[in-house]
């Protein structure tokens, strides 16, 4: 399997099936992005009337189905606290607050997305535009069909307890839960099984660790609340 160690990161190649029962869980929180099960990436979006994509990525499987009841208990297994969007095509449970991002758009895709999170907190929005080629920021992308908004992202990350220190992303894609890890001086351990992805998520994430070092005042900007105490992977407490 390759592992690649940037920075605080590290990245796995391979299913996260098989590299999460490895790994022995301990993270402080899981924050990811799995296949929501609606043929995203299969061409589907290309059909639609009133959004262009920016970039045609083939015919690419992985969003065909969603990921079993068993993987996603594993994937939350993984961390103390969890925050996975696309939480409304599975079965979860119940939830004082969802992580709401409003793309500021309609149209054939869907307005908003949710994250379900177990955080003991109130439902919350960030309102992101994110619409083919109009984006807020004018944040690039191109590395994945159904890439995440950095913005929204490192707003997730924001809600997370004061003390979490390492988030663990299964279903990495092009990296973009690393790269506000990253930023926010989070240790990261991410996991992708497509290659084309994985190197995307290292071309990224090196040049986020760059950056840091470059400007080692960038960081957390927003103060997290304190949470409980839990084993970490990494030898200390969370
Ligand atoms: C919704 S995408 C994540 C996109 C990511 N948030 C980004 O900004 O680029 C889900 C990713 O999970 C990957 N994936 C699906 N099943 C997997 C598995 N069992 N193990 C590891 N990766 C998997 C897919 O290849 C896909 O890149």
């Amino acid at each position: 399997m390759r592992v690649e160690r940037i920075g605080d990161a590290t990245l796995y190649l391979g299913d996260c099936r098989a590299v999460l029962p490895t790994l022995g869980g301990g993270f402080g929180a899981v924050v990811t992005d799995p296949p929501y099960g609606i043929g995203e990436a299969a061409g589907k979006s290309r059909s639609r009337s009133n959004a262009v994509r920016a970039r045609d990525y083939g015919d690419d499987p992985w969003d065909d189905a969603p990921i079993s009841a068993e993987l996603m208990a594993t994937v939350r297994a993984a961390g103390r606290w969890a925050v996975i969007f696309g939480g409304n095509y599975y079965a979860l449970p119940a939830s004082s607050c969802w992580l709401v991002w409003d793309k500021m758009t309609t149209g054939d895709f869907a307005d908003c997305e949710l994250a379900w999170t177990n955080l003991p907190k109130a439902v919350r929005r960030i309102r992101y535009l994110w619409n083919g080629m109009a984006r807020a920021k004018r944040e690039p992308r191109g590395d994945h069909p159904t890439q995440k908004p950095l913005g929204v992202m490192r707003w997730a990350l924001d809600h997370l307890p004061g003390d979490v220190t390492s988030v663990i992303d299964p279903f990495m894609g092009s990296g973009t839960t690393g790269v506000a890890c990253i930023e926010r001086k989070l240790r990261f351990v991410g996991i992708e099984r497509e290659e084309r992805y994985f190197d995307a998520a290292c071309r990224r994430i090196a040049a986020a660790v760059e950056e840091a070092m470059r400007s080692p005042g960038l960081g957390l900007s927003v103060e997290r609340p304190p949470a409980a105490v839990q084993p970490s992977i990494f030898g200390g407490d969370e």
